[in-house]
């Protein structure tokens, strides 16, 4: 019984005063390029999991058709390609410098293993402290399950599809955030 509260004990104060000192001491990964902190990637996966059963939306309202993959490339190349790269194209800045790194989405496996809903949930939200973004208050539901179509069947994508994916058209100016409209009046 002694040996088992100074054991408690120990524990109690031991293990947060070690934790305390590898972050304030420097010891923990900060930089995107440092090795992952211990435990980081199975603790992260554990919480993404858990929440992702809880909350997993109901399946897509719009048909996986070829109209909606087509919408869906367009979303996606204005709002993932930079970090999610497009086919055969070779990965920007951006995403190199990245931790975690984004994955592909439109060449090899992608998401295509998982369902549209789990992919809309994620985009929705955004995945936290990875960079990957929320887009619930920036794209509209039926954009979110467009590209989430999109990404679901990246593997077998028509070819409409794949021609705005590779097509080197001149990216679109950035849309200009709204600003209050002038009065003329005076
Ligand atoms: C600023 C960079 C960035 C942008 C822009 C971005 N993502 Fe991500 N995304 C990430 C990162 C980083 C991850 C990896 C997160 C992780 O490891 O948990 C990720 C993860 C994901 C995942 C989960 C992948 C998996 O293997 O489970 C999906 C799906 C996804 N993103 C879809 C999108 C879609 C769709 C868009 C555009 C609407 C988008 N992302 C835009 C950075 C980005």
């Amino acid at each position: 019984m002694g040996k088992f509260l100074v054991g408690l004990i120990v524990g109690l104060i031991v293990i947060p005063v070690g934790v305390y000192m590898y972050f304030s001491t420097g010891a923990a990964p900060v930089a995107t390029a440092s090795a992952p902190m211990p435990f980081e990637k199975m603790l992260a996966g554990l919480a993404l999991h858990a929440r992702l059963r809880k909350e997993m939306p109901k399946p897509s309202p719009i048909p996986a058709d070829e109209a909606a993959f087509a919408a869906g490339a367009q979303v996606y190349k204005d709002n993932c390609a930079v970090c999610h790269g497009l086919p055969s194209q070779p990965p920007t800045a951006i995403s190199l410098g990245m931790f975690p790194k984004p994955p592909k989405l439109m060449e090899g496996k992608g998401v295509t293993d998982d369902t549209p809903q789990e992919t809309y949930w994620k985009v929705t939200g955004g995945i936290r402290m990875t960079g990957m973004p929320g887009f619930e208050k920036q794209l509209s539901p039926t954009q979110m399950w467009q590209v989430s179509l999109l990404c679901a069947n990246a593997d077998k994508l028509p070819p409409s599809a794949k021609n705005i994916l590779t097509a080197t058209t001149a990216p679109p100016a950035p849309t200009p955030i709204p600003t209050a409209p002038r009065t003329m009046t005076k």
